[in-house]
């Protein structure tokens, strides 16, 4: 596992935005793995600048979310696939028909796993795979378990989760308790993943990562069995 340890926060979006230009650069038609959440958002704008500047073109990108919650519907703005569209996807010429997100709609949950882990397939994995980190160590929604699921699953948010993510839910507002994420087995199927560390608060999970040890209550800490897997953090994040 390679660490890249940044200044701040702008300096990592930039330095993350640097291995996303060279990958669509290399490959106009790279298949990328998307998260949301704060850590990651420094990055999208990055993406937009460079997409505006006319250095980056997305025409031939496609793209799969790592997750979404049940119950939302698109375009509601909690929802992750409206995070993307208004983060990234509207502001860059990606075709939205190449955007992957789960549907927390659906009305078979477990045919629209198997459909998400179909596509995945059918795009060969991804490319580049980005992750951002949760307070108790999940990436995706991939929670602390006892064991983890392969393909896409529905899972019951924890505790950490629920709090760590009220935030973006307004007093009164229906925050889900329940989300589709890809399992473990699809972000591993990435050729290469980089994961996104800010903020002081990330410090003690992200320490554990470091170990060089897994801790399987630590979803993360799996990472360190990934031949190209890239940590990115701030100075906060680091603990300093
Ligand atoms: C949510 C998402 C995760 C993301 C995490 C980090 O929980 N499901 O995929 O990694 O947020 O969020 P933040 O960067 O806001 O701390």
């Amino acid at each position: 596992m390679r660490i890249i340890k940044t200044k701040n926060y702008d300096d990592m979006s930039r330095k993350a935005a640097n291995i996303f230009f060279s990958q669509i650069v290399s490959k106009p038609d790279s298949v990328i793995g998307l998260a949301t959440g704060s850590s990651v958002l420094g990055l999208y704008a990055e993406l937009i600048e460079s997409y505006r500047r006319g250095d980056l073109d997305f025409s031939r990108i496609r793209s799969v979310n790592l997750d979404e919650y049940v119950g939302l519907d698109g375009k509601s703005d909690q929802s992750y696939r409206y995070y993307m569209d208004n983060n990234l996807f509207d502001h860059v010429n990606i075709k939205k028909e190449n955007t992957g997100v789960p549907d927390g709609l659906a009305s078979d949950i477990q045919a629209e796993c198997r459909r998400y882990d179909s596509l995945i397939e059918s795009l060969g994995g991804t490319d580049l795979q980005l992750l951002g980190l949760g307070h108790n160590g999940h990436i995706g929604f991939n929670e602390p378990s006892v064991s983890y699921s392969v393909g896409t699953y529905l899972v019951s948010l924890t505790e950490s989760s629920l709090t760590a993510n009220s935030r973006f839910f307004g007093p009164g507002e229906h925050q889900p308790t329940q989300a589709l994420t890809m399992g473990l087995g699809s972000i591993f199927r990435s050729k290469r993943i980089l994961l996104m560390i800010s903020g002081s608060n990330k410090a003690e999970v992200a320490r554990k990562l470091f170990e060089g040890k897994i801790h399987t209550d630590v979803p993360a800490c799996f990472l360190l069995l990934h031949p190209d897997a890239t940590v990115m953090l701030d100075r906060a994040a680091n603990g300093e």
